[in-house]
């Protein structure tokens, strides 16, 4: 049998890599830092015959990306969202593609419960004031924040992540969740006690915090916009660790600016590593470089799924983590 040959676009945990060493494959890494333009990529893929791609979400996973490596036959997304590559152009080719679910769960929950903190505890605000040596004694009226506690939380999307945002709010900081997903979920209503929204509508009504954990789909793409935020309470907060374009970034500077919600905390940008123009210069949005899941054990676990998924595919099992 020929050596299966595997391209990963830029260095990841070497879990995963060396598990695909061990299998016999020769795997190049891409030694770009930063994102590599998509016309290197391009160049490097078409250096050799590669069966397998192991693909970061800031590659463009497109027609003339499956055109660069007509042999491979497996696309490893190491992510677990898959919105930057073109599923349509990979079922052209008979390619499956893999992503990552569950490996980050933990790491970007608990990171969505971070940001819910940093503004209700004012803390990225407050941290600027004592820079700014603004700090000239305690404050018995400043700086007033908001309880987790006893707070409602709408979940949009209880996938992996979202349910364990549900689990550490109920249970962590006795907030009650409410969530509107397409499908019911019984679990996270049994064990923390959650309820279906009726609508997001609804959801939107009622929420002191909002925070987003659905994929971008066609149907997600500006799922907040400047409507939908108008629905929410003046007091409310926005948390979004999942994809940038399912908010409409424009209207929400625009809301943040007029203070129609009370704050909101960013990991990714719809036009990431873009800013909306006036976003950074707002007091009640704390920004963080889509860094959710950068921990050693969710990196290394996505790392393993990604490789276990070309591995099963190469085997000719059906991989596990398989999305088309
Ligand atoms: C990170 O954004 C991921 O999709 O895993
Ligand atoms: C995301 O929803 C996951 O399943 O990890």
């Amino acid at each position: 049998m020929n050596q299966k040959h595997i391209y990963v676009t830029r260095a990841i945990s070497s879990v995963g890599l060396d598990m695909l060493r061990a299998k016999g494959y020769a795997v190049d890494v891409g030694s770009d830092a930063n994102p590599p333009s998509a016309r290197k990529v391009l160049r490097q893929l078409r250096r050799k015959p590669y069966d397998a791609v192991l693909t970061l979400l800031t590659d463009q996973v497109d027609a003339a990306f499956l055109d660069a490596a007509p042999q491979a036959k497996i696309i490893a997304n190491y992510a677990v969202g898959f919105n930057n590559i073109d599923l349509a152009e990979a079922k052209k080719r008979g390619v499956t593609v893999t992503n990552t679910p569950g490996a980050s769960s933990e790491a970007v929950a608990e990171h969505a419960v971070g940001l819910m903190l940093a503004l209700c505890n004012r803390i990225a605000e407050g941290d600027r004031f004592v820079r700014k040596g603004k700090y000239r004694g305690w404050l018995p009226m400043g700086f007033l924040g908001s309880d987790l506690r006893g707070s409602t939380i709408g979940l949009v999307g209880v996938g992996g992540i979202g349910s364990v945002v549900a689990r550490i709010a109920t249970k962590g900081f006795g907030a009650q969740v409410i969530y509107h997903d397409v499908n019911q979920n019984a679990q996270v209503e049994a064990d923390y006690g959650a309820t279906r929204a009726a609508s997001l509508e609804e959801l939107l009504r009622r929420a002191d915090i909002v925070s987003l954990h659905v994929p971008l789909l066609p149907s997600t793409h500006h799922l907040i916009d400047a409507a939908r935020l108008k629905l929410m309470k003046k007091s409310a907060f926005l948390i979004n660790t999942a994809r940038g374009p399912v908010v409409d970034e424009a209207a929400l500077v625009d809301a943040l600016a007029a203070k129609t919600i009370a704050g909101a905390a960013l990991d990714v940008f719809e036009f990431e590593p873009k800013l909306s123009r006036g976003l950074a210069s707002l007091d009640n949005v704390v920004l963080t470089p889509h860094i959710a899941s950068a921990r050693p054990e969710a990196r290394d676990d996505m790392s393993r799924v990604a490789a276990q998924g070309i591995i099963d595919f190469f085997e000719g099992k059906v991989p596990t983590n398989k999305v088309a």
